[in-house]
Formats: C-alpha cells, sequence, structure tokens
C-alpha cells in the first residue's frame, strides 16, 4: 500500500511504454467503445494510457494518481499535448479517496490491482463502481495469483549507454509476493549506475477476484489477455 515509485518513475517509460502502449492500443481498440459520459482511469500512473483514451475519446478523462513522481511523468506528457488539456482532470490521490460519482461510462483500471492489499482492493472496487454509472464498462487487470520466474524489462540504448531493468518476485508470505525491480545503467559493460525499488504485491485467485468484482456491484462479461477482465456496472 502507498508504494512511492520514486526509483521506477525515472525509468517507467524508457523501459515500459513501448510494450504497454501497445497492449493498451490492442485493448482500447477492442473494449472503449464510444464513450458519452466520461473516462476514469485508475493509476494512471505515467499517463501512457491517459494520452490514448483522451486522443481516443471526445469525453472528460479522470485521471488518477496518488503518487507524486509518477505524477511528474504524467503533468510533462501532458504539457506536451496542448490540445488535450481541456479534456483531462489529474486528481492527485487514490481513487477510494477522490469521491467521484456517475462521471464516467468506461473505467480503465490496468496494471494496478496487484499493489493493492485486499482492502485496498476492494475499496478502489467500490470507488470505481460509484464514479460509473449503471451499465458503464470496466476494463481491469486482475491481481497475479502465483508467483512469477524473474523477468527482465525490454533494454533501451540512450547515446552510448544502455539501460536495463530485472525483475525478481520473491514469496512474501500467504498470498503476497515481492517484486524487486533493479535498474542499471550500463557504458561498455561497465555499471554507471543501479537502483533497486521493492514493491509488495498481493495474490488473488481469479475465482476470488470474480466475487471481490461481483461483491463491488460489477457483472464480468468477458476476459482478455492479459489477466484481463471486462465488467459491467450494475
Ligand atoms: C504499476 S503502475 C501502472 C501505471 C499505469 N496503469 C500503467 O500501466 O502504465 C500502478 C499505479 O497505480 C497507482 N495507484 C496505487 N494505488 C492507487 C489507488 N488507490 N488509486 C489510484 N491509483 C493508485 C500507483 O501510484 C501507480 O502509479
Amino acid at each position: 500500500m502507498g508504494h512511492s515509485y520514486a526509483v521506477t518513475a525515472e525509468f517507467y517509460d524508457l523501459l515500459q511504454a513501448a510494450e504497454f502502449s501497445r497492449l493498451a492500443e490492442r485493448l482500447l481498440g477492442r473494449w472503449l467503445g464510444t464513450p458519452t459520459v466520461g473516462i476514469l482511469d485508475v493509476g494512471a500512473g505515467t499517463g501512457l494510457a491517459t494520452a490514448l483514451l483522451a486522443e481516443r475519446a471526445g469525453v472528460v478523462v479522470h485521471a488518477v494518481e496518488p503518487s507524486a513522481p509518477m505524477r511528474a511523468v504524467l503533468l510533462s506528457r501532458l504539457a506536451g499535448m496542448p490540445h488535450l488539456l481541456d479534456r483531462i482532470r489529474v486528481h492527485a490521490m487514490g481513487v477510494q479517496d477522490v469521491g467521484l460519482t456517475a462521471v464516467a461510462d468506461f473505467a480503465w483500471c490496468v496494471n494496478t490491482m496487484a499493489c493493492l492489499d485486499p482492502v485496498e482492493r476492494a475499496e478502489v472496487l467500490a470507488a470505481i463502481r460509484v464514479a460509473l454509472v449503471p451499465g458503464g464498462r470496466l476494463v481491469v487487470q486482475r491481481p497475479p495469483h502465483r508467483l512469477e520466474p524473474p523477468w527482465e524489462l525490454p533494454s533501451r540504448r540512450l547515446g552510448d549507454d544502455r539501460y536495463t531493468g530485472q525483475v525478481t518476485c520473491a514469496d512474501a508470505g500467504p498470498d503476497r509476493a515481492r517484486w524487486r525491480f533493479t535498474y542499471r545503467v550500463t557504458h561498455d559493460d561497465r555499471l554507471v549506475r543501479e537502483a533497486r525499488e521493492s514493491f509488495e504485491v498481493y495474490l488473488a485467485e481469479p475465482a476470488a477476484f470474480t466475487g471481490e468484482l461481483r461483491a463491488a456491484g460489477f457483472d464480468p462479461i468477458a476476459q482478455d489477455e492479459p489477466e484481463i477482465v471486462i465488467a459491467r456496472a450494475g
């Protein structure tokens, strides 16, 4: 709960934007439809999906992002997109604290549930439901349900330096894991600098998460990859 992203924000777009943007384009092409009320982007992060959502839809996008380092990147991205500024509202707190009611008919919450503990997960789902009008659509990525093997983020060259990221996943108790991100900048195979950030991750079985969606007032209606659930606000 309450991760800072103080280290990760610097490297997020360089190492993760290309892959995430491909995923967001594909999912939005399939599930966005034509919102007429508004859009809620929960865990907007550096604003990769926020910008795509605002470009695709002619309604207000509520971008909810509590982490100041991530929000700094988000606002810098928006500063370069003046044509979108009158349609994006940024909320600098968790979605459960914003108090949005019936402002959207589409909600997007991807790559965010994993870091919420079960209590916060329920609060966030309930807040999304209240922010949606009845019949509104939610695209949400489930929390992981098992420990993952280590993986590498796509590496990038910047000048003569190479930026890389490794992620390891360790058991941290019942229904918990710890993701450890290690970012490295190397020059001719010499380490220039290294930075680390760890995230507590909360696991949930897919069926249990479906139950949590129902308890919050959603009807799951479809699934997509990776671990994406599409749900309708009842
Ligand atoms: C791993 S990042 C993903 C950002 C973005 N969705 C993406 O995929 O690029 C998860 C984001 O969710 C935000 N977050 C955490 N708790 C939240 C909450 N209660 N409400 C809204 N956002 C939250 C974090 O600050 C973080 O920026």
